[in-house]
């Protein structure tokens, strides 16, 4: 885009990290509709608030009844949605937040778009239920009004979910509970630095 410039502020992402105490990173959570993806950021951002670390959560539903209220369900849609998701979560990373972004995100183009804008800032963490475990769940009966065909391009149903490949850290949140699905990651962000634990 030739005719729009980047302004060169002077407060910094390395400023704003320092106020905080940690590193701006995209923690992006991919799973089916029902894997836990919601419960366990949830879990986790309390284990981040105890630690006095400062985070933010993007969650699908939440961004689907505004920012994306105007988006089906159909791939295009879906891409429209994470590249809007990508852009949001690169500006959250840039103020320092500890940025949890949890969307089905089912195709692995969309997630390689994902890693390729956010590069070292992104954290890939796939939320793996199989769809007969997300299905038994169905805490929003999708899974039965899809079967019945009341909702078109469901996730898993009739719109595929692409395995994630190369993801950092996958959680196994049918034999895992909420809580050690959290711990897990919050121990992964201990290792990696992106946090201090404050004793
Ligand atoms: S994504 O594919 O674009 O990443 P996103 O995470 O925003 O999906 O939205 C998923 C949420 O929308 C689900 O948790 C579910 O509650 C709801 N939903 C409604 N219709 C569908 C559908 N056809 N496929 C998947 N999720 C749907």
């Amino acid at each position: 885009m030739p005719d729009i410039f980047t302004p060169d502020f002077s407060v910094n992402r390395k400023i704003r990290e320092n106020q905080k105490n940690q590193k701006g990173v995209v923690l992006w959570f991919t799973g089916l509709s029902a894997a836990g993806k919601t419960s366990i950021a949830n879990a986790l951002e309390t284990l981040l608030a105890k630690n006095n670390n400062h985070s933010y959560i993007l969650d699908g539903d939440v961004i689907r009844k505004g920012l994306s209220s105007d988006l089906s369900f159909d791939k295009k849609s879906r891409e429209e949605n994470l590249r809007r998701i990508r852009h949001v979560a690169e500006m959250f990373c840039d103020a320092g937040i500890i940025t949890l972004v949890t969307f089905i995100s089912p195709f692995q183009s969309d997630r390689e778009k994902a890693r390729l804008l956010l590069k070292s800032s992104y954290v890939e963490i796939y939320v793996n239920t199989s769809l007969e475990i997300a299905e038994k769940r169905d805490p929003k009966g999708l899974y039965k009004k899809a079967r019945n065909g009341e909702i078109k391009n469901f996730t898993g149903i009739d719109s595929p979910y692409e395995t994630p490949q190369y993801s950092e850290l996958v959680l196994d949140s049918s034999n895992k509970s909420v809580s050690e699905c959290a711990t897990q990651v919050f121990n992964y962000m201990l290792q990696k630095k992106y946090i201090l634990k404050v004793t």
